[in-house]
């Protein structure tokens, strides 16, 4: 059956290896398809829930659209737009605002993480940034929303939301009830200095992720100071349990080959950690490298990136108006 599919990217910088296993593959795969219909957005109004350089901000819109098409999402297929170029995500995100509860806004661990300690000094848009997520999910009908897993308490709450609205306004079927589309394996990439933590933009070191446009050098060097343990690469999974940077790594091995853990294990079986180094550097390569180049080339023509977001932006104002429109009508404006 044919699937309609909405996600987002936030235009922070950085885009590595765990957004492209944890998400951008999949949108790829959904779009392949075929009879699906593929709606990808550059999420800047949630990048600015903490502060931007105005500047590097635009930068990095346009270079979160490059690496879209660099891996896969084809515009003539799918609409890539920039969320700020439609005025109905904004919109929709006040009503939807007056429709939660603060309770539940209280129980999502992403802010909480974000926000630190100080939390009286956080926006009040990175506290209300999940509620603008469902206005950009829910505006577009989807059925499906393909995120990594960090995202997964997100997605509970866009569903919340959109029960409440369709309650409180007594239309069984107006919002419709999305469902997040979430790998089994490999959904939550660790970062590659400290296996328990996630692979993140926002990690001051480098050297922590693998970044979408890094070149061949960088990638073996990332890989050869990547954090392990003592113990030999383990044969079987039982093994791996409290081992979390030796499970990180073979899951991006598994990952990028697209087979389970346990046959990367049979092949890897009586390999030392060095050389199954050497033989993860090459995978990624082989696959990072042709998107790493391919972003470095679509960078160069700033005039087609534009184009994209401004004719996607198009097609999706169109959309996003007609919901906004009778959403409108239900409050009583
Ligand atoms: P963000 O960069 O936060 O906008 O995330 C874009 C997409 O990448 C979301 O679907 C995230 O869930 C996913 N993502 C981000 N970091 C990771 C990670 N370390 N592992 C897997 N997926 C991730
Ligand atoms: N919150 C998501 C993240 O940080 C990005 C996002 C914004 C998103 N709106 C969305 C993802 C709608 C899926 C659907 O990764």
């Amino acid at each position: 059956m044919s699937k309609k599919i909405f996600s987002g990217v936030q235009p922070t910088g950085n885009l590595h290896l765990g957004n492209y296993l944890g998400a951008i593959k999949n949108f790829v795969e959904l779009q392949n398809e075929k009879e699906n219909e593929c709606i990808f957005c550059v999420v800047d109004l949630h990048a600015i829930t903490v502060k931007q350089d105005p500047k590097k901000l635009k930068k990095n819109i346009r270079e979160t659209v490059a690496t879209f098409i660099a891996c896969g999402i084809d515009p003539a297929q799918s609409i890539i737009f920039n969320q700020s170029m439609v005025s109905a995500h904004s919109e929709a995100a006040w009503i939807l605002s007056c429709v939660s509860r603060m309770g539940w806004l209280n129980r999502m661990t992403q802010f909480k993480e974000k926000a630190g300690k100080d939390k009286e000094k956080a926006s009040i848009g990175l506290y209300s940034y999940p509620v603008l997520m469902a206005a950009d999910i829910l505006l577009y009908d989807a059925t499906h929303v393909p995120v990594g897993n960090d995202q997964k308490q997100h997605l509970e709450l866009c569903r919340d939301i959109a029960q409440k609205f369709n309650n409180d306004f007594d239309v069984m079927d107006f919002l419709k009830v999305p469902e997040p589309l979430i790998q089994k394996q490999f959904s939550r990439i660790m970062s590659l200095k400290d296996g328990i933590k996630k692979m993140s933009k926002s990690d001051p070191s480098d050297l922590s992720r693998i970044n979408l446009t890094d070149d061949k050098d960088q990638i073996i060097n990332k890989i050869k100071k990547a954090k392990t343990d003592p113990l030999p690469l383990p044969s079987v999974i039982d093994n791996l349990t409290e081992r979390p940077e030796a499970e990180n790594l073979l899951g991006i091995y598994s990952s990028l080959k697209n087979q389970n853990l346990e046959k990367s294990l049979m092949e890897l079986n009586g390999k030392n950690f060095s050389e199954f180094k050497e033989q993860l550097s090459e995978i990624l390569i082989e696959r990072i490298m042709p998107i790493s180049q391919e972003i470095k080339k679509l960078l160069e023509d700033i005039n087609f990136l534009d184009s994209v977001l401004l004719e996607g932006s198009d097609k999706a104002d169109k959309i996003a108006s007609k919901k906004m429109k009778k959403m409108k009508e239900l409050v009583g404006f």
